[in-house]
């Protein structure tokens, strides 16, 4: 028997070399333990990984290194036997993280799944404190992850607050941004932490003010944002009073004004090449798999993939530009200003927003910081074409009768090709196994200062809306 001790909970690159060694000297799974230093397991029989025998050979995928990456952060703690195990098989079988089904394959499939969706929500509940004044102010927030996600999320804060220093203090470690470099310390407890600051009314105003009463779907609410989440996050002592008053401020805030786009386009590079995906109908694989995305660099600063949304069955796709700072850190797309403003709309045509698939041209939320606000920058024909391949995978499996293009971004996506608005705006185009509908956006309409013009293309865009409806009614005169 084999106890093999790593140097800690995430030791990535022990379990390695150990399950390397182990495997190279034909050590069965069933004839090896793994425990962590400190462990109570461990100081039973700790022993070492036997000698790599010399001139042995073996190499795995880099998909199996980057599964194993993330499942080793799990909290489970048969995750390094588990791992060991599906990497003892793979000598046998090198196809078999084919093979979904697969006990082993979909347990470790799951594991990195919890532990991105982890990291995810660690992107979007982390709440920053400032601690000292001006010159010498530092930020600090109070996380409680569920898995050993800290230095996993760490780059994405030191990319997005690059400009300020902070601490992230959890149980287990901590992450520090100097202005320079990401480091990690051990954890602490919770007492560390501050709990009030200057920031914190700024916090409560934000979040009063993009909160969405048309939109209010108090079980969607909570199965995005656990109650566990709730108590560091200052806006929540917000959410009963603003549910309770949905009703009173919806209207007040339909008539609230988008994010002015950003004018200047920065050149990006050309996209990474993407990952090859597996071919799949299913939405929600598909959304699965654009959760990782990385054929363009938006998914850096974004807090994560906004994917579409609505049923497989529907007849109408509506295709927006990207998903804007409240998508973003909700995960779904038209849920701020322009989604209301697209809800009132279809109301008005005769759609019901529950039976259409919403999906945005790019995926990734496109901004550029402004001290706490994120200014939304229209995405270049790069990014469009790098995110198009999920476009065409969403078109593959809902098979709609007929997309809907609102805005060029969309169009672009679309036609594949720069398609001016103007001159393709309210009729029917063949594509080639649906047809396609193009209008404007519904920022556009909230951005037009003057409100009879506003109240003028309003009005256009329900009534091109109205062919959408009669499409899926089957009218003549959509023909
Ligand atoms: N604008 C879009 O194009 N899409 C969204 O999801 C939100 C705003």
């Amino acid at each position: 028997m084999h106890h093999i001790p790593l140097d800690g909970e995430t030791d990535f690159d022990g379990w390695r070399l150990a399950a390397r060694a182990l495997a190279l000297n034909d050590v069965k799974p069933s004839d090896v333990t793994w425990s962590v230093a400190g462990d109570a397991s461990e100081l039973f029989a700790p022993t070492t990984a036997p000698q790599e025998p010399a001139g042995g050979t073996f190499s795995v995928s880099a998909r199996f290194v980057k599964l194993a990456q993330l499942a080793i952060l799990h909290r489970s703690p048969e995750r390094f036997a588990l791992l060991y195990r599906l990497l003892w098989r793979l000598r046998q079988n090198r196809d078999l993280l084919d093979i979904a089904t697969d006990p082993d394959v979909s347990d470790v499939t799951a594991m990195a799944r919890t532990v991105r969706r982890d990291e995810h929500k660690m992107h979007a509940f982390v709440r920053f404190r400032e601690v000292g004044r001006e010159q010498k102010s530092h930020f600090v927030a109070w996380f409680e992850p569920e898995h050993r996600i800290v230095e996993l999320a760490a780059p994405f804060f030191a990319r997005r607050f690059a400009d300020m220093p902070w601490s992230i203090l959890t149980p287990e470690a901590c992450a520090h941004w100097d202005g320079h470099a990401v480091s990690i310390t051990p954890g602490v407890a919770k007492s560390e932490a501050p709990t009030a600051d200057r920031l914190e009314e700024t916090w409560r105003r934000y979040y009063a003010s993009i909160f969405n009463p048309a939109r209010l779907k108090v079980k969607a609410m909570r199965a995005e944002m656990p109650r566990k989440y709730w108590r560091n996050l200052p806006e929540t002592s917000l959410i009963k009073p603003l549910i309770e008053g949905a009703d009173r401020i919806a209207s007040a805030m339909i008539a609230n004004a988008a994010t002015e786009p950003h004018k200047s386009q920065k050149r990006l590079q050309p996209p990474m090449p993407s990952r090859t995906v597996e071919n799949t109908d299913d939405i929600e694989t598909l959304r699965q798999q654009a959760d990782d995305c990385r054929a363009c660099p938006l998914w850096k600063d974004a807090t994560q993939t906004v994917f579409g949304e609505g049923p497989q069955s529907a007849r109408i796709m509506l295709v927006g530009e990207q998903p804007g700072d409240q998508e973003d850190l909700a995960g779904q797309p038209f849920v701020g200003p322009a989604g209301q403003m697209l809800d009132r709309a279809l109301k008005e045509a005769g759609i019901d927003r529950g039976k259409v698939y919403v999906t945005n041209a790019v995926k990734h939320f496109k901004f550029v910081p402004r001290g706490k606000i994120r200014l939304h920058q229209k995405p270049n024909t790069l990014e469009i074409k790098a995110c198009r391949q999920w476009y065409e995978r969403e078109l593959a499996a809902i098979k709609p009768d007929l997309v809907v293009a609102m805005g060029a971004t969309a169009a672009q996506s679309v036609f594949g090709k720069i398609t001016p608005v103007n001159k393709s705006r309210g009729r029917l185009i063949d594509l080639d196994d649906a047809q396609a509908l193009v209008t404007v956006h519904p920022s556009y309409l909230l951005r037009l200062p003057d409100a009879e013009a506003k109240a003028q293309e309003y009005r256009r865009f329900v009534d091109d809306l109205k062919i959408a409806a009669a499409v899926l009614r089957g009218s003549p005169r959509a023909a």
